[in-house]
């Protein structure tokens, strides 16, 4: 099997985890890999059980704010393990469903798992979401879901995004969205990693405000049509990775996953779902 184009430790380690039958790594992380939502973060109980509930409910609220409809035909950048598109298959009917990854690992893995239901069709495609193997006006929906943090660039992602989707599409995103304070904090003390990094997670971008995303939508011809700050109902999230990756990982995967935790809880970075119209 081909390696992935860029580093990322962690999905070597859940595709190893997971191809070597670690029932954990499976429930946790084995259709989505994202954080999870909980609509009353009180009543989260810490199992990876409720875990894989909230992930499969953060995609749900991530496609439910972009709107899709029956018959659209929906693009899932940074795919993951198909997730997302397995979620929207079991919900909706006839949609063309498209998941890019650059991973032809995490490909692999998401044509075997999810199999077209109710007359939608699903095809897995290789490629870089800046410079997408897609023709020009061939989508409805361009999702990503909690990837566009690693990305070469978010607004080659937008121009992109905006090429192929057709008159009246959508793009909808959830992404880790810092107040300007922080940043600029950030920037100054270098507190989490700096975006050129390479760490546990791979290359990690989390300096685009809320404000840069509204000059990115107009510089790309999109307009931001609703946002969403869902920062205390992905909380629970941390205590289950931070132990999960505390079993199988280094001890670095685990700081790191606290540092954003400590920035999150004291509302620094924040979680957001932002949804995108064409301007024109
Ligand atoms: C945190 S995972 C999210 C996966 C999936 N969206 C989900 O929610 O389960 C980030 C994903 O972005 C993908 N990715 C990173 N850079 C990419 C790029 N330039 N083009 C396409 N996919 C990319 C990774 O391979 C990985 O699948």
């Amino acid at each position: 099997m081909r390696p992935a184009k860029i580093a990322l430790p962690y999905f070597d380690l859940l595709i190893e985890k997971i191809n070597s039958g670690d029932i954990n790594a499976q429930q946790a992380f084995g259709r989505h890999v994202h954080w999870g939502y909980w609509p009353q973060p009180d009543q989260a109980d810490g199992s990876l059980a409720d875990f894989a509930i909230a992930t499969e409910q953060l995609s749900q609220r991530v496609y439910t704010a972009a709107g899709i409809k029956e018959n659209d035909r929906v693009l899932d950048a940074g795919c993951g393990f198909g997730g997302t598109i397995a979620s929207l298959n079991e919900t909706f009917q006839n949609l063309h469903l498209t998941g890019l990854n650059i991973d032809p690992r995490q490909l692999a893995r998401a044509r075997q798992e999810v199999m077209p239901l109710a007359n939608n069709q699903i095809e897995f495609v290789e490629g870089d979401a800046c410079k997408m193997p897609f023709a020009d006006a061939s989508m409805d929906v361009v999702l990503a879901v909690e990837c566009i943090f690693h990305f070469p660039s978010r607004v080659e992602f937008f121009r992109e995004a905006h090429r192929v989707l057709r008159p009246g599409g959508r793009l909808g995103i959830c992404d880790f969205v810092p107040l300007t304070l922080f940043r600029t904090f950030h920037q100054f003390l270098s507190f989490l990693r700096s975006p050129l990094d390479q760490g546990f997670y791979g290359r990690v971008d989390f300096l685009t405000t809320l404000s840069d995303y509204r000059a990115i939508a107009q510089e790309t011809g999109f307009v931001l049509s609703a946002e969403e700050d869902i920062t205390r109902q992905t909380l629970p999230t941390y205590p289950v990775v931070r132990h999960l990756f505390g079993q199988v990982a280094d001890p670095e995967a685990v700081q790191t996953t606290a540092s954003v935790e400590k920035v999150s809880q004291l509302g620094l970075l924040r979680y957001r779902i932002l949804s995108f119209t064409l301007a024109d």
